[in-house]
């Protein structure tokens, strides 16, 4: 069913190469199928077309009636414009992925005509390398199977998980701005290491694999973290040493109000985004 779609990319950025590297190397779509758009920059469309084998079309030239999803990937200040472009040709069976931040489905909903199915997408970082934490949230009017049809194609980037849309911004507080918390955390352990003189690189390697190992204990032995921690921590151990200190120096406190933070900044951009839309006819 997937492998006979077409799909259009509105939007030539990093996060649409994200996305389509990881769809061209799971072939749960023949590179054919997937055209990928920008308004001025054919450079890049060459290259996408060169490393992807996909086809490369500026928007202008763009005919989207045959395709099936509508990827919106351009930045969400751009997005109005590119939505009131197309939309009077939508056809009904037409659906809208949106992996703009911010923007709302009802928000995509008021722009297209009644009824049109529009899911929202938040992927991370980490759908460069096929291990996204990605979320997806359908609007009003979405049917089951094109639920099921994106979850499968957002597999090819990594695990999707359909939330609530409400939940966007403690989703993105959690797992959008998460990648970054780790590799803080990281930070700092390298820097601790490299005052013992160890070689810079072995400990990039130690770390990162002690990160992988911790996250794949959770996800193989199915696992809670508590369990696990509470396992590893003998008592008057080296482990028991440590985490005193990281909880002591309220380590849980600044992981938590990291969290809380990111997702208040996220319904802000939010709030912001869509009043600026509404208030000039302008999204951003
Ligand atoms: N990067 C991330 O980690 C991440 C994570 C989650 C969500 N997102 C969302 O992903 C979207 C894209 O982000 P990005 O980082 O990939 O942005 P980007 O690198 O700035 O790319 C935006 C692209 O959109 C094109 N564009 C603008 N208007 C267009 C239109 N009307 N029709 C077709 N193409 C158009 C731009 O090219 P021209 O100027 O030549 O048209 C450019 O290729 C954003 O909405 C962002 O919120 C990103």
């Amino acid at each position: 069913m997937l492998g006979k779609k077409k799909i259009a990319f509105l939007g030539a950025g990093s996060m649409a190469e994200a996305m389509i590297s990881g769809i061209v190397q799971s072939k749960k779509l023949p590179a054919k199928n997937i055209i990928v758009t920008n308004r001025s920059n054919n450079h890049r469309l060459k290259e996408l077309q060169r490393k992807y084998g996909i086809t490369g079309v500026k928007r202008d030239n763009l005919d989207l009636i045959n395709v099936d999803i509508i990827v919106l990937a351009m930045k969400p200040k751009d997005a109005e414009t590119s939505l009131q472009s197309f939309s009077d040709s939508l056809k009904p069976n037409q659906l809208i992925l949106s992996v703009l931040a911010g923007i709302s489905t009802s928000f995509i909903e008021k722009k297209v005509p009644f009824g049109q199915q529009v899911i929202r997408v938040m992927p991370n970082t980490s759908s460069m390398i096929g291990e996204s934490a990605t979320a997806i949230s359908p609007g009003n009017h979405t049917s089951v199977q094109n639920i099921s049809l994106v979850q499968e194609l957002l597999q090819s980037i990594g695990e999707v998980y359909e939330i609530p849309e409400e939940k966007m911004d403690i989703f993105t507080g959690i797992a959008g701005s998460g990648p970054a918390y780790f590799y803080y955390l990281m930070e700092q352990m390298e820097k601790e290491a490299q005052k013992s003189g160890l070689n810079s690189l072995i400990i990039r390697k130690i770390i990162a694999q002690t990160v992988v190992g911790a996250a794949k204990m959770i996800q193989e032995q199915d696992t809670s973290p508590e369990v696990l921690r509470e396992n590893v921590t003998s008592p008057n151990g080296t482990t028991a040493a440590g985490l005193e200190a990281l909880k002591g120096n309220g380590g849980g406190k600044a992981i938590t109000e990291a969290i809380k933070h990111a997702a208040k900044r996220s319904k802000e951009i939010s709030l912001q985004l869509e009043k600026n839309a509404l208030g000039t006819g302008v999204i951003g």
